[in-house]
């Protein structure tokens, strides 16, 4: 646990030794479906729960919405050969849902399966290695309005659409998530209600966590059954969580976070139980009711490597006695009034505190629970740009992988069976509830002209794809 007294969590050394990755090291960039694809209406696509939500009024910064995003859906041609100009070794990008499956139910679309085989042709002409995720948020608006994800029947739903995607394209795409972030989808959506779709009831979030999970189960399983040669995982969201003193109180002030925020999704995943001390702490909320036997052993089905999300640390504080907490709707089910703590250090665009040794010890953790071969990813930073005689030097931001990267190659020395890391995100895009206002890309955007623009971290990155490291400072 680090001190929250301690100096800024960046690397401060004025000299850096030059780093080496282990050979065949899988160095990608991330995008998702919703956030860069646009064509929200053609070729068959309806609408998901992130068409219904940017649609809706305020809930989207500036009523931005995916319609148009970056219009990748008619450039794929052009971004793959960007890719290639950065030396990208894999590409992750997510398939919509509602474009293969309008409606999220019944046979396949497609001519929204036929962008899918041409991105992945064109990557693989390109020698760059397709890692598809299979739900980054997106779901068909009529599965929500059937319930949702609080609904068990979703994640039948998803095992079936996974069957359709294998079939189409188990043949050319070797590397596999079922789920981005469970997390955000259960207690962003259906707790907190920030993102789509939008609900605030913990205890739908809790059950919207577990069919997630056993989606996520179901869909390993109709994967290996369609492919058996794929290599198969999940995403998950991870965070350090620090008590902000030694005081009991903070100390289970963190517990509990680390239980809702972590150990939530890592247990069932990896070792089929849900922690009792998380059951404990929701019991205000639910009696969990919903996990049905045989379940956990479904979520628990065995994986092929498990990929990490690393952004931040949270530091947190017991609830102050007296002070009531923030009426406003949670994210943190049955821990409202728990503080989260800034420790002053620098942060992103975003807020979200710089720490990079953070990665290590998540990359470290996660391997106490596994020996399966571990990836970032994602991992980055918005920060705002500007583009000055067509260049944007965004010093920050390569200045953030180059110390995440260098907290990767720790874990690595650690031992750690980490084999591949993709920076989030290849070019600046739609940021759910911030809209078009925050920008994480490595490539420009230009939103009304749809020029991209190599930013300096691009060309930072494809010089450390070319050295298989990073070069001495
Ligand atoms: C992650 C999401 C990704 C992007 C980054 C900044 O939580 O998976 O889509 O929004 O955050």
């Amino acid at each position: 646990m680090s001190n929250p007294a301690s100096p800024p969590a960046v690397d401060v050394l004025d000299e850096r030794p030059g780093l080496t990755f282990p050979p065949g090291f899988l160095w990608g960039a991330a995008t998702a479906a919703y956030q860069i694809e646009g064509a929200a209406a053609v070729d068959g696509r309806t609408p998901s729960i992130w068409d219904t939500f940017s649609h809706t009024e305020g809930r989207v910064l500036s009523g931005h919405t995916g319609d148009v995003a970056c219009d990748h859906y008619h450039r794929l041609g052009d971004d793959v050969a960007l890719m290639a100009e950065l030396a990208l070794k894999s590409y992750r990008f997510s398939v919509s849902w509602s474009r293969v499956q309008p409606g999220g139910t019944g046979a396949a679309n497609p001519g929204g399966l036929d962008f899918y085989r041409r991105l992945v042709d064109e990557l693989l002409a390109n020698g760059i290695e397709p890692w598809l995720t299979l739900y980054h948020w997106d779901l068909p608006q009529p599965l929500e309005d059937a319930g949702g994800w609080p609904a068990r029947d979703t994640a039948a739903r998803f095992a079936d659409y996974t069957t359709l995607v294998a079939d189409a394209l188990g043949d050319r795409v070797r590397y596999w998530t079922t789920l981005n972030e469970p997390w955000c989808s259960a207690f962003l959506g259906y707790g907190s209600g920030v993102h789509a779709p939008g609900r605030t009831n913990g205890a739908d979030a809790v059950r919207a966590g577990h069919h997630l999970m056993l989606g996520h189960g179901l869909a390993v399983q109709a994967l290996r059954a369609a492919r058996p040669a794929a290599e198969v995982g999940v995403t998950v969201n991870l965070y350090p969580v620090d008590p902000a003193s030694d005081s009991p109180a903070d100390s289970d002030a963190a517990r509990r976070i680390d239980g809702l925020a972590n150990r939530f999704f890592l247990d069932p995943l990896l070792r089929g139980s849900y922690p009792e001390d998380l059951v404990a702490d929701l019991s205000t909320v639910t009696d969990f009711e919903h996990v049905r036997d045989g379940d956990l052993a479904t979520i628990s089905t065995p994986l092929d490597l498990v990929g990490v999300n690393y952004y931040s640390r949270h530091v947190v504080a017991a609830p102050v006695e007296g002070v009531e907490a923030d009426p406003a709707p949670s994210c943190w089910p049955g821990s409202e009034d728990v503080r989260f703590v800034t420790r002053g250090v620098p942060v992103t665009d975003m807020g979200w505190e710089i720490d990079a040794p953070g990665l290590t010890e998540t990359l470290r953790r996660v391997n106490g629970y596994t020996d399966l071969p571990l990836y970032v990813t994602e991992n980055g930073s918005a920060f705002v740009d500007s583009v000055v005689d067509g260049q944007v030097d965004d010093v920050d931001r390569l200045a953030y992988f180059d110390a995440h990267l260098r907290a990767a190659h720790e874990a690595i020395d650690a031992g750690v069976p980490l084999r591949g890391y993709f920076a989030w995100s290849l070019m600046d895009n739609f940021e759910w509830a911030w809209g078009y206002t925050k920008r994480f890309g490595m490539i420009h955007v230009d939103y009304d002209s749809q020029v991209r623009t190599p930013k300096s971290s691009a060309k930072w990155y494809a010089s450390v794809i070319r050295r298989n490291g990073l070069a001495a400072q």
